[in-house]
């Protein structure tokens, strides 16, 4: 307890903090960007900008330093677009319980829906929920899809975020990405994409798609060829809720998603993974759990392609330097 009262209150501790990777702060963050260029939205006007978007323009196409874009807290019913151009920003937010980027929009295209959208390299994101609030997967609706994020860009990385919607939510298109301690709630294919990928410690939740009678799927990971550097990791985080889902579907041949050390409840069904809609051969589909535990961890009745990994086998895949990270990502700096 005096440890942990230690690492929350104690300011010139980061480097502990960070030594011993208990808490990513934006404290710490901040300082390991290195800059003090800050632009403060508040939506009360108290700040240079009241939407995020405005702040986002302000920001000089070709930027090559960090900026941070500190969002104060507040609901901001806007949708947000980082563009190509526009590198090295960090959006900080008061934490996610208090600052929100909520828009409500369902759409047959994923890209269309997204409340946020990240497309420049070298992104941060600390403390913010984001929300599509668009009423899907309710019964006799249309089978439209609400993506509350789509990260289309290579090394990106959220910590402490939550991402809410049901079908679709999180769009992890491309690049390498990394989320710590975020939370992820849908039903259907609710993190899908192709991106190179490690969730550290997060929180998945389950919800029910009153659309259609079979099990909504967690992840929807694309993997078309043996060479392609992606797939997605999960590391000791807990995945719970309402309704029964799969931990994952194929999407292509060489879909790869990993679950490690991770709690699993009794909203995984016993199939655990499944090949519904892809009709190719399940050979080189690497669905794998590792050292999971919980009551939906159970091992019978797992879909006989899908693989339970030795300590080996998962190594390199749950370390760090599967995204390069102590390359690029600020806490490894
Ligand atoms: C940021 O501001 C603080 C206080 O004014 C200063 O001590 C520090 O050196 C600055 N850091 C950078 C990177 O400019
Ligand atoms: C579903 O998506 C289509 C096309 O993207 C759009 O025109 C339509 O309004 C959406 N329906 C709902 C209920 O949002
Ligand atoms: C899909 O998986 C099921 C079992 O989970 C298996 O019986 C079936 O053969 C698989 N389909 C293909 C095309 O491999």
């Amino acid at each position: 307890m005096k440890i942990l009262i230690f690492i929350l209150f104690c300011i010139p501790c980061y480097a502990l903090a960070f030594e011993t990777k208990s808490i990513i702060d934006s404290p710490m963050l901040t300082k390991n960007i290195g800059t003090n260029r800050t632009i403060i939205v508040d939506i009360n006007g108290k700040g240079d900008f009241k939407s995020v978007q405005a702040a986002i323009d302000s920001v000089p196409v070709k930027n090559s330093k960090w900026v941070i874009i500190h969002i104060r807290k507040g609901v901001y019913r806007e949708k947000v677009h980082i563009p190509k151009t526009k590198r090295y920003i960090f959006l900080r937010g008061n934490g996610r319980g208090r600052t929100a980027i909520v828009w409500s929009q369902s759409s047959s295209d994923n890209v269309e829906s997204a409340t946020f959208k990240a497309e420049a390299p070298d992104f941060i994101a600390f403390g913010i929920s984001f929300k599509n609030e668009a009423p899907t997967g309710v019964a006799y609706t249309s089978q439209n899809q609400s993506v509350a994020a789509f990260v289309a860009a290579d090394k990106i990385a959220f910590y402490h975020c939550a991402f809410y919607s049901t079908h679709n939510t999180l769009f992890d298109y491309k690049g390498r990405h990394y989320y710590e301690s975020c939370y992820i709630q849908g039903s259907i294919d609710f993190i899908f994409g192709r991106g190179r990928t490690i969730f550290q410690s997060c929180e998945i939740f389950v919800i029910d798609d009153k659309r259609i009678t079979i099990h909504g799927s967690i992840t929807a990971a694309n993997k078309e060829t043996e060479r392609e550097m992606s797939g997605f990791i999960f590391v000791k985080g807990k995945v719970y809720g309402v309704g029964g889902v799969y931990l994952g579907r194929a999407k292509g041949p060489f879909s790869r998603v990993i679950f490690s050390h991770t709690y699993l409840s009794n909203t995984i069904v016993a199939e655990g993974w499944t090949n519904w809609s892809y009709d190719g051969s399940t050979d080189n589909l690497y669905h794998a759990e590792h050292k999971c535990h919980g009551p939906g961890a159970t091992k019978e009745g797992r879909a006989p392609w899908s693989r339970q990994l030795t300590d080996e086998q998962a190594a390199k895949f749950i370390s760090i330097d599967y995204i390069d990270g102590k390359n690029w990502l600020p806490a490894y700096k």
